[in-house]
């Protein structure tokens, strides 16, 4: 079976039909850039170039790089413009796609499905939890197998700053930070997180999970199993497909 999965991000939208047996994309993908500035209207436009390019008609998954709550509406945007707070991204969506349903859910969250489902995460019990590292940092808190949604845990406090701003990759870029100085910064901040939750497994996710050689050996202390997520950037497109099979199931 498949469901058709969008990911939006800070930087682009990105989308593609979803083999939900496989838990991997049935066809390449197609991505346009994120708006500037990423309103609402923009990116519906975006994310319906992106459908149309593959003809598709059928339910699909969206993620949204915020709290999204009851599979519709955003709570926070950190990232993208402010005025989608409060809106209600399913009926914008469902309506720019001509009545397809769709369902909204947090871009960490649906990359966490994806890879406790596919990827790193497989037949893992008890505490998981998925980071991902880009232009915030996102979190995906799992307990044996079952997600609690909108953790939000980039923002967590970390010597008296938004984490994501100390952390993130966008971080690491801005401040043209070496791969050491980075580690580092990554380190302390997973050493917080393990503080609060104690997991078994973190997973480390986001564009620069390719390059996880870099940086992931010269974290240390951590007690928790530090591993690269495996669907590396196509699974946030793989959850959002997942998590809208199961609303519609
Ligand atoms: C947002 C999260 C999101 C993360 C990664 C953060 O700034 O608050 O909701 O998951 O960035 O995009």
């Amino acid at each position: 079976m498949q469901i058709f999965g969008v990911d939006i991000g800070g930087s682009g939208i990105k989308g593609a039909p979803v083999d939900l047996d496989r838990g991997d994309l049935a066809a390449e993908r197609f991505k346009v850039l994120t708006p500037n500035p990423s309103t609402p209207d923009a990116v519906a436009d975006g994310v319906k170039e992106v459908v149309d390019h593959f003809g598709w008609s059928g339910p699909l998954g969206v993620t949204f790089p915020g709290v999204v709550t009851g599979g519709a509406t955003i709570r926070t945007a950190a990232n993208v413009d402010k005025a989608w707070v409060d809106t209600d991204a399913r009926a914008l969506l469902g309506e720019r796609l001509g009545g397809l349903p769709v369902l909204v859910l947090n871009d960490a969250d649906a990359a966490g499905i994806a890879e406790m489902n596919f990827g790193a995460g497989r037949d893992r019990r008890g505490t998981v939890i998925t980071l991902t590292f880009g232009t915030g940092i996102g979190s995906a808190l799992f307990i044996d197998g079952v997600l609690v949604p909108n953790t939000e845990l980039g923002h967590l406090e970390l010597h008296g700053h938004d984490a994501e701003t100390r952390a993130s990759t966008k971080a690491k870029e801005d401040h043209d930070l070496s791969w050491e100085h980075w580690a580092h910064r990554v380190q302390k901040y997973l050493a917080h997180v393990e503080m609060l939750f104690s997991p078994e497994l973190f997973i480390v996710g986001g564009g620069v999970s390719r390059k996880a050689d870099k940086f992931l050996p010269l974290i240390e202390g951590i007690k928790a199993d530090i591993v690269p997520a495996e669907l590396r950037n196509n699974a946030g497109i793989v959850g959002a497909a997942m998590g809208a099979a199961k609303s519609a199931a």
